[in-house]
């Protein structure tokens, strides 16, 4: 018996968006900081397990590419971006997510040695990353024109967007204060 690999690649890449998705409007959320300070406790650990399953899931997805039955990709192919047979741009999307993932993980563990500075430059990089996952998961899935995964991105998106939008006011309300006060 062969594993269903196909669907399961398609499943684990839905479920990293998913969870990416989770962890980057808990983060946004938290932020804001106009939760309690329970909740945005709780905002927090969502946040920060919410992006370490998306990378793991991202990961896996990548993986199960190499022991696909159908179309199997080499290792050069998951992880050297723009160098797949298909689709090159819209794989190397992928393979430069999964590293920005990578590189926003290692950097809140050595946040202390890196410095807050370089740290919040980095982590502003978690922004493009959605657009980038979104064009990927979108132009590339097979479940792209099913209703269900357009609920998924649509609303998702809108979500993100609303709440940048919202802590981006409240930074400018904030710097008017200052500059008046
Ligand atoms: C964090 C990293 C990644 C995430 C979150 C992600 C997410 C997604 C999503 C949501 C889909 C749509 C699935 C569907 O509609 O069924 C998808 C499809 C796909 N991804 Fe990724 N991906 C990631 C990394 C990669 C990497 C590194 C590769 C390999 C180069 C890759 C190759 C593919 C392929 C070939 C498909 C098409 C599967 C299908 O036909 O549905 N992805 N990905």
């Amino acid at each position: 018996m062969s594993l269903p690999t196909w669907e399961l690649i398609r499943a684990a890449g839905l479920t990293s968006y998913f969870l990416l998705f989770v962890s980057v409007s808990s983060g946004l959320l938290f932020s804001i900081k106009a939760a309690k300070p329970k909740t945005n406790q709780l905002l927090q650990v969502a946040h920060q397990s919410a992006g370490w399953f998306s990378l793991l899931f991202g990961l896996f997805h990548g993986l199960l590419l190499y022991i696909d039955t159908y179309k199997p990709y080499s290792l050069v192919e998951i992880f050297i971006p723009f160098t797949t047979k298909d689709e090159p741009l819209l794989n190397g999307l992928g393979t430069i997510s999964l590293f920005i993932m990578v590189l926003l993980f290692i950097s809140g563990d050595l946040m202390k040695k890196v410095g807050a500075k370089v740290w919040k430059k980095i982590h502003r990089l978690a922004l493009p990353m959605v657009i980038l996952i979104s064009t990927h998961g979108i132009m590339l899935g097979t479940d792209s024109s099913n209703g269900w995964a357009i609920v998924l991105y649509a609303s998702s998106l809108a979500i993100i967007l609303s709440l940048l939008i919202v802590k981006l006011l409240l930074i400018k309300a904030k710097t008017k204060k200052v500059i008046s006060a």
